[in-house]
C-alpha cells in the first residue's frame, strides 16, 4: 500500500499510490528530537499513513505537522493526527491558520510562521517560505530544511503516475506534461 523511502538522512517519503487517480499522495516525515510530518494526506488515508509512520517512530510523538496550503490532501487528517499525538501542532502561514485551519481541522491552534522564519526541531532547521504565487493558493508556503537542503512542497512539480522517490532527471518537463494533460479534464486551468 505504502512505499517508504529515505530521501535524505532521517527524511522519509511515505508514498501511497492511488491507481484510480493515477496519482501518488506523498507525506514526508523528518525524524528528529521533535519529529515533523509534512502533509497528513486525506482523512481516508490516515490509517495507512499512521501505519507507515509507526515503522519509523512512535506516531504519538509527532511534534509538528507542516503543509503548504489548506486542502484535503495536505492537511485533511490533521484532526486525527492531533488526537493521536497530544503535542502535535500545525505549522502554516498566518492566512492558512486564520482563514481555515484553526476553524476546520485543528484540535489546537496552529502556529503561524512568517516569511523567512525558522522552525528548529533539533538537528534540522525549517525555513518557512511564504509563496502565495505557487502552487495555487493565497495561503500557500513551503518549508526548506536548511541543513539537508530539502525542499518540502506540495503540488509544485506535480507529476502523474507512480513515479520514483528520487531522481536526477528533469522534473519541470514532467510538470509541464501534467499541466497539458489536465487541460483535457475537469481540473483544467
Ligand atoms: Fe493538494
Ligand atoms: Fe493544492
Amino acid at each position: 500500500m505504502n512505499t517508504v523511502t529515505e530521501i535524505a538522512p532521517d527524511g522519509y517519503r511515505i508514498s501511497t499510490f492511488v491507481s484510480q487517480a493515477n496519482l501518488q499522495f506523498n507525506q514526508f516525515l523528518v525524524r528528529d528530537d521533535e519529529p515533523l510530518l509534512f502533509h497528513t494526506g486525506m482523512r481516508r488515508l490516515f490509517p495507512t499513513v499512521r501505519e507507515a509512520v509507526a515503522k519509523l517512530i512512535d506516531p504519538g510523538m509527532i511534534r509538528w505537522i507542516g503543509f503548504s496550503h489548506f486542502e484535503a490532501d495536505e492537511c485533511g487528517a490533521l484532526t486525527e493526527w492531533q488526537n493521536l499525538a497530544p503535542n502535535a501542532t500545525a505549522v502554516c502561514s498566518l492566512v492558512a491558520k486564520s482563514v481555515s485551519v484553526d476553524d476546520v481541522v485543528a484540535v489546537r491552534p496552529a502556529q503561524a510562521l512568517c516569511d523567512g522564519e525558522v522552525l528548529t526541531t533539533g538537528k534540522h532547521r525549517f525555513q518557512f517560505l511564504q509563496t502565495p504565487q505557487v502552487p495555487h493558493a493565497w495561503d500557500a508556503g513551503l518549508l526548506f530544511e536548511e541543513t539537508q537542503r530539502l525542499l518540502l512542497c506540495s503540488d509544485l512539480f506535480h507529476q502523474n503516475g507512480d513515479v520514483e522517490a528520487v531522481t536526477e532527471s528533469d522534473v519541470v518537463g514532467r510538470f509541464k506534461d501534467m499541466l497539458i494533460e489536465y487541460q483535457q479534464g475537469p481540473f483544467a486551468n
